[in-house]
């Protein structure tokens, strides 16, 4: 475990090779700067989970890979391409990188397999789309089941499925994933974590995750950070701030 981090740290951390990479990088909103010197250091195929107080951050971090805050300053990149000017659609596009939203993002009135085509809507080629949904509802039986149902009517462990599945669509080599447990029953929160096991170990999703419930989250990933006010204040592996002591009395309630 280090403390206050520097982006030599946070390479040596991995110990492999960089595929998602942010380096100083000072972004916020409008002119309100959020997020301060932040770095973040990724391999391809592993997880990382994000951690901290309310307000701290975290979020903007996921914001901004993705392109939806302002950058004042620094780099983000994937596999050694610069993608930080690029915009949402773009990065899904071009660069593989998918965001599920810490909000619901169903369209309610919408059945299960609308929603799913929804997250393919850039695609050029329909066909692709249609192979894409099928390739998901193979994995997925639960959503198979329930196709041709509205949205409305799912569980909230269904919805936060037929989220994740939704960003599938665009086989995005990167996930971004804000907060999945939040708001669902333990049971459900344990089939989200299967989910996303099964996307890395199967599948080689890299995924950087933000999560309130840190003792899953941290349990879930190769390495989490613990981000205050803008600011990575810890890192290690997700094992090593699981046993911290200061870790356990802040996040784990303990
Ligand atoms: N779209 C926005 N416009 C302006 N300010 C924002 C916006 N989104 C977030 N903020 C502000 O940025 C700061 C960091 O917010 P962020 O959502 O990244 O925190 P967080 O760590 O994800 O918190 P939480 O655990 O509550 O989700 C907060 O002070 C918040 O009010
Ligand atoms: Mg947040």
């Amino acid at each position: 475990m280090i403390k206050n981090p520097t982006a030599k740290d946070l390479h040596d951390l991995i110990n492999g090779e960089e595929f998602l990479s942010i380096k100083d990088l000072n972004a916020g909103y409008g002119k309100m700067e959020i997020l301060h010197d932040f770095n973040l250091s990724l391999e391809k195929g592993r997880s990382l989970c994000l951690i901290g107080p309310n307000g701290a951050g975290k979020s903007t971090v996921l914001h901004s890979i993705y392109g939806l805050s302002s950058i004042f300053k620094g780099s983000i990149s994937l596999e050694e391409k610069n993608v930080t000017q690029l915009s949402p659609s773009e990065k899904l596009k071009h660069g593989g990188i998918t965001y599920v939203l810490q909000d619901s993002s169903i369209f309610p009135d919408l059945t299960v397999r609308e929603n799913l085509m929804m997250g393919a809507y850039i695609h050029e080629n329909q066909k692709e789309a249609e192979i894409e949904c099928e390739r998901i509802f193979d994995k997925y039986e639960r959503l198979f089941d329930r196709k041709d149902h509205k949205a409305k009517v799912l569980s909230g462990g269904e919805r936060r499925l037929l989220e994740i599945s939704r960003s599938l669509m665009m086989n995005p080599e990167v996930m971004l994933i804000d907060e999945p447990s939040i708001g669902l029953e333990p049971r459900f929160i344990d089939m989200v974590f299967d989910i996303l096991s099964d996307l890395q170990e199967k599948e080689g999703k890299t995924i950087l995750l933000v999560e309130q419930n840190a003792k899953k989250g941290l349990e879930f990933s190769d390495f989490g950070y613990v981000l205050v006010s803008g600011k990575i204040v810890m890192a290690g592996t997700g094992e090593e701030l699981l046993k911290n002591e200061e870790v356990g009395r802040l996040f784990l309630g303990g």
